[in-house]
């Protein structure tokens, strides 16, 4: 639905069109990582290294059905539509104080780069924790049998250290989030949250080609039994 026109003097009026550009899973995807991620921190510090595991379990299963649906997603959440090469990077960092700022149909050039390391650092932090084991051996991660006490202390060592990098990673994420919204005048988050946002045009923008919800279920099962078959392996 368009809105009025912003520019009423121009030869052809600019308008906001409403277009939907983030798919369900996506938003679920994102939401829950956001609060598995509070949680695995605060089970962690608090000792419950039970519902930790089980955070941990539920962020890979995400992770891992994340990567199938950058492949057989909707457009705007294919690793192909929002990874751009150095020139389009760069290109779009010089006009990064433009207020407002270019609006995106998706992530943008550099988001695009910052979301495939979060997703990667994730990852890496799941799956060190399958083989992390504490100071006593007494907890440890489901895979603990299949390395030496040593690489399982080693494994929850740089559990610790990739965990401190996503915690600064995560501080720029939503800085960067907050910078768009303040400074540029795009509202992100209200993206994340109803998966539509307004773009400026004197066209409608193309329909975003949203990837039908059964494959995401798919997806989300096969996501599921894979992490619980490796996280059953030993028994
Ligand atoms: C309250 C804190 C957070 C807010 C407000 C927030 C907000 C957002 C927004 C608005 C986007 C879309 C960016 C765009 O339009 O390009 C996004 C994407 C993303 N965020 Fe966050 N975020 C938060 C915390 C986190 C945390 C803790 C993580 C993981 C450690 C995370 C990981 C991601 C990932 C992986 C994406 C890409 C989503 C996808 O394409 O699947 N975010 N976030």
């Amino acid at each position: 639905m368009p809105t009025p026109d912003l520019d009423h003097g121009a030869k052809h009026p600019v308008r906001l069109w409403r277009v939907r550009i983030w798919d369900l899973p996506t938003r679920l995807f994102h939401w829950l990582v956001v609060g598995l991620f509070a949680f695995s921190w605060w089970t962690a510090e608090s000792d419950r290294l039970d519902w930790h595991i089980l955070s941990g379990y539920a962020i890979l299963a995400l992770v891992v059905f994340r990567i199938y649906w950058g492949f057989v997603g909707s457009d705007t959440a294919r690793f192909t539509t929002f990874l751009k090469g150095p020139r389009t990077f760069f290109a779009y960092s010089r006009r990064l104080l433009d207020r407002p700022v270019h609006i995106s149909q998706g992530h943008n050039p550099m988001g695009g780069w910052s979301v495939i390391a979060l997703i990667a650092l994730l990852l890496l932090q799941a799956g060190l924790g399958l083989f992390a084991i504490d100071v006593d051996g007494i907890n440890a991660g489901p895979l603990d049998n299949l390395v030496s006490f040593e690489t399982g202390r080693r494994a929850a060592g740089l559990h610790g250290l990739v965990f401190n990098i996503l915690l600064m990673l995560t501080a720029l994420h939503v800085a960067a989030v907050l910078y768009y919204w303040l400074w540029g005048r795009d509202n992100l988050i209200d993206a994340m949250i109803t998966g539509a946002k307004l773009m400026p045009g004197v066209e409608p923008p193309r329909a975003t080609r949203f990837a039908p919800l059964g494959r995401a279920v798919l997806g989300l099962i096969a996501a599921a039994l894979l992490v619980a078959c490796v996280v059953l392996w030993r028994f």
